[in-house]
């Protein structure tokens, strides 16, 4: 057994799970370490390097921290054209550049199945790292990109949806939550978390939890990406959206009346989607400026209120 005293520099990892692990070197530094990698979810090749990179690197920024390097990790099938990989692992290296890092190397092995991520390392200054918890009643929801891309994707792959929505999923998903961290760092928010596999709902409930107050969303501002509802209505409805579902019961809560459409974007698993973060009022003015500096998008979604869970309302 781990005991966690006996590791004082690890700042977050063993207690209290978050984004990623935090590693003190010294009063101005700390390591942080994640990893993450998936099978494709869009047909191209370089978007999906990119998107898988962008994902990985996205629980540095949860923590307010900065991409140094990564390590590429793949599997790949020994009939599929090599050529097809080092164009993933191009959107990879291409994503890590943007991002003021690298890729310093990695490890590929065979398998039937294609997949590709990064372990990436980050720094952050210890005193200003941002975790799940640290809501407090009265904040506000902010979220910085349009939820659907589970439904998107999955329609993506029954090749039903449209290249204009199918391109704008992609573009938002290859969008590093960078600048949006930055911006919440500078304006002083203390508690964020990006939004990923376990969906609007999940990572919010362990903001919630973590913090033991309700966060509570209007549905009807929650942004979406194009086509999302129309999608979700034609049963373009991922498998892991029930799991969610089933996990967060008693958890969260939906109104009586809120459709199925809805209640499937609530629970969609998301690839590299936004960060959510709980914002005192009295900084949602610089907030907002430090956005707008960074021409970075967000969306007010929802409030922290006492109790427990998440409240769709
Ligand atoms: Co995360
Ligand atoms: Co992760």
């Amino acid at each position: 057994m781990f005991n966690a005293a006996d590791f004082p520099n690890l700042l977050v990892g063993l207690d209290a799970p978050d984004d990623a692990a935090v590693y003190r070197i010294d009063d101005e530094r700390a390591i942080i370490q994640t990893m993450d990698f998936f099978p494709p979810v869009v047909d191209d090749a370089y978007s999906f390097g990119a998107i898988a990179a962008a994902n990985a690197m996205s629980d540095v920024y949860a923590m307010g921290g900065e991409v140094i390097f990564g390590l590429n990790i793949a599997a790949w099938r020994e009939d599929l054209a090599l050529e097809l990989l080092s164009d993933i692992m191009r959107g990879g290296a291409d994503k890590l550049r943007e991002g003021g890092g690298v890729i310093a190397g990695g490890h590929t092995i065979t398998d039937q199945e294609p997949k590709y991520g990064v372990a990436v390392t980050g720094i952050v200054n210890p005193q200003h790292i941002l975790t799940k918890g640290g809501a407090h009643p009265g904040d506000l929801l902010i979220l910085t990109k349009p939820l659907g891309t589970g439904i998107l994707t999955t329609a993506g792959k029954r090749a039903i949806i449209s290249t204009n929505d199918l391109n704008n999923a992609i573009e938002w998903m290859m969008t590093l939550n960078r600048d949006a961290s930055r911006a919440a760092l500078a304006a002083g928010i203390k508690a964020m978390t990006d939004i990923t596999g376990f969906a609007l709902a999940g990572h919010a409930f362990e903001m919630a939890l973590a913090a033991q107050v309700q966060f509570r969303f209007r549905f009807e501002q929650l942004p979406l990406l194009d086509g999302a509802l129309e999608l979700a209505k034609q049963g373009s409805i991922p498998g892991g959206t029930t799991r969610n579902r089933d996990y967060l019961q008693g958890k969260v809560f939906l109104p009586e009346n809120l459709s199925d459409e809805w209640e499937a974007v609530v629970f969609d698993p998301q690839t590299s989607g936004g960060l959510l973060m709980a914002v005192p009022s009295g900084i949602l003015d610089s907030l907002a400026r430090e956005f707008k500096a960074r021409e970075t998008d967000y969306w007010i979604v929802g409030e922290v209120v006492e109790g427990f869970g998440v409240q769709i309302a």
